[in-house]
């Protein structure tokens, strides 16, 4: 897999999410025009958290851009659990809206998990509710978490086939760790998650054919912990000092030092991030199809 200069290969998650975008529109388009189905996303903030709010501008462009009804519902700091809990309910009983996001992190005086488990589970696009996280491990159809989905296609469009690989996952988050790790064995790979408690790390992800690394540590993973040859999928989003009173954005990844060992890897900017927004258009387009009783495009 390794280029000409015996560089890695860029994997260029913006560009493929681009392309999934156009994809989706085209998709929207038919559905508007056979059924009239014109699907609709809710997304709920609570607070004023600068990422989050960015976040919550973007999913609202891009969802407008694919030809879909955008909703955002934008609640202070202080709004009570209760008062949250009854806009989830009215917003799983709206006609006009097909999937539900509620941004997190939420306020500490929020129960995220009943926040989470309150979302109709056909509605779930985000993929967190119990209910979609059993039938992702049970192997039936299932609103899946977005990043996870981001990180597979993303590996299968580098790899082809990826049966009887090894995958190791470092990170054992409900919403990047365990579901990808779970798509992963969908595709017959060999899973490992690895976390904060293994031991030998290093030796643990230099058996990995694929490496996703979802810990949230800036460029923890280093050139030599990874196999020669190596798909690298880094989820990480971290924002170091760049030294000249700036910040940048890096992964969990050494991306320059992996460069000379992987065979694949995805940068940071530009690689798993933007195809987290697409995965969720994607699901948003899959719940609405499900909620209408029509087969699920093929995107
Ligand atoms: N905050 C950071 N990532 C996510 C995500 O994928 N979904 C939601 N709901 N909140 C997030």
């Amino acid at each position: 897999m390794t280029q000409e200069n015996g560089l890695a290969k860029r994997i260029d998650g913006k560009a493929f999410a681009a392309s999934l975008r156009v994809r989706i529109g085209k998709e929207v388009e038919r559905l508007v025009r056979d059924h009239d189905l014109k699907p609709g996303l809710a997304v709920v903030l609570v607070g004023e958290d600068p990422a989050s709010q960015v976040y919550v501008r973007n999913k609202g462009v891009q969802t407008l851009e694919a030809g879909m009804n955008s909703y955002e519902h934008k609640l202070p700091d202080d709004t009570n659990e209760a008062d949250l809990l009854a806009l989830i309910e009215k917003l799983n009983n709206d006609d006009s809206v097909h999937g539900i996001l509620v941004q997190l992190p939420l306020p500490k005086h929020i129960n995220e998990t009943k926040v989470i488990n309150t979302v109709h589970p056909d509605k779930d696009v985000d993929g967190f509710h119990v209910v979609n996280a059993g039938r992702l491990a049970t192997g039936q159809a299932a609103l899946t978490s977005c990043t996870p989905v981001g990180c597979v296609m993303l590996a299968k469009d580098t790899l082809g086939d990826l049966s009887g690989l090894e995958a190791v996952v470092v990170g054992r988050s409900n919403i990047v760790g365990k579901p990808v790790a779970q798509l992963l064995l969908q595709e017959n790979c060999t899973i490992t998650i690895a976390h904060s408690r293994t031991k030998n790390l290093e030796e643990v992800c230099r058996r990995a054919d694929i490496l996703i690394a979802a810990v949230g540590r800036p460029q923890m993973i280093k050139g030599d912990w990874i196999k020669k040859g190596a798909c690298v999928i880094d989820v990480g989003i971290n924002r170091i000092d760049a030294g000249n009173g700036k910040t940048r954005l890096v992964g969990d990844v050494d991306y320059q030092d992996a460069l000379a060992t992987a065979g694949s890897i995805t940068p940071v900017p530009g690689g798993v991030g933007p195809m987290t927004i697409a995965c969720l258009l994607r699901n948003t387009v899959q719940a609405a199809c499900m909620i209408k009783g029509l087969d699920l495009p093929d995107l």
